[in-house]
């Protein structure tokens, strides 16, 4: 397996409608770079990863190239234009892979851009090893299940994870969880979910709290933050 590539691919085609700002939220520079390049770059550094597949927004890749190109990414291999969902989006990504050299497909949100390489390389270490893992963080909070506005039940929350991204997988799995879901109409709210819906096990890989999605305009706060208190000031 040693000589197969591992790909990366960066879902970076959403509008940002809960960001709810005049541009793209990937484009939201923070530190000086748009967000988007933050979260390249760690990609870029990681040295488990071979080839980056970026699906961008196409009214947006203009803008996107030009700033790709003023800071030296050399993995980025192709960029496809996304689909309406995030699920059509990795799907169209998929497309562009080639099978017979890919080794692990590892998905990213473009809108989490404090994912260290290390912890890239962990994720996709482990589905080397399993075939599928993600990073998830453990909940902190008590976790209700609710209906009509009142409580069902109490889950167990030491069984509660957060799924994040990133989330690595064999490429013939991931390729048979979105044909399979494809076919039969699903839709997912993570790529996690595709997959163990075909039977496979996924494993999990602690994740970090600093690798929020970056959401709404709160959060932009909280990226400054951690980009100052933990990244040094990245630019
Ligand atoms: N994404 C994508 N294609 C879509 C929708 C989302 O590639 N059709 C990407 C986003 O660019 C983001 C990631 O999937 O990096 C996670 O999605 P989310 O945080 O929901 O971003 P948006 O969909 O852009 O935001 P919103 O849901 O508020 O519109
Ligand atoms: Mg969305």
């Amino acid at each position: 397996m040693t000589d197969r590539l591992n790909i990366a691919i960066i879902a970076a085609a959403g509008s940002g409608t809960r960001m709810q700002a005049d541009r793209a939220k990937q484009m939201i520079e923070l530190g000086g770079k748009p967000l988007l390049l933050h979260t390249l770059k760690r990609f870029e550094k990681c040295d488990s990863v071979h080839e980056i597949v970026l699906v961008l927004q196409p009214d947006l890749t203009s803008e996107a190239l030009a700033a790709i190109s003023r800071h030296g990414l050399l993995k980025i291999k192709r960029v496809v234009a996304g689909g309406a969902e995030r699920q059509d989006s990795i799907y169209r990504g998929l497309q562009v892979i080639n099978a017979n050299s890919a080794g692990i497909v590892v998905v990213h949100d473009a809108a989490r851009p404090f994912v260290r390489p290390e912890e890239i390389t962990t994720v996709i270490d482990r589905a080397e090893s399993t075939g599928a893992a993600l990073m998830a963080l453990p909940a902190v909070d008590t976790i209700k299940q609710i209906k009509t506005a009142r409580v069902q039940r109490t889950l167990d929350r030491s069984r509660i994870y957060h799924a994040q991204t990133p989330q690595a997988f064999r490429f013939s799995i991931i390729r048979e969880a979105y044909e399979r879901a494809r076919v039969d109409g699903y839709s997912a709210t993570d790529d996690s979910q595709l997959v163990e819906r075909i039977g496979q096990r996924v494993s999990i890989v602690e994740g970090s709290p600093l690798n929020i999605k970056i959401t709404r305009p709160f959060d932009l706060k909280i990226a400054e933050l951690i980009n100052t208190e933990y990244f040094n000031g990245a630019r």
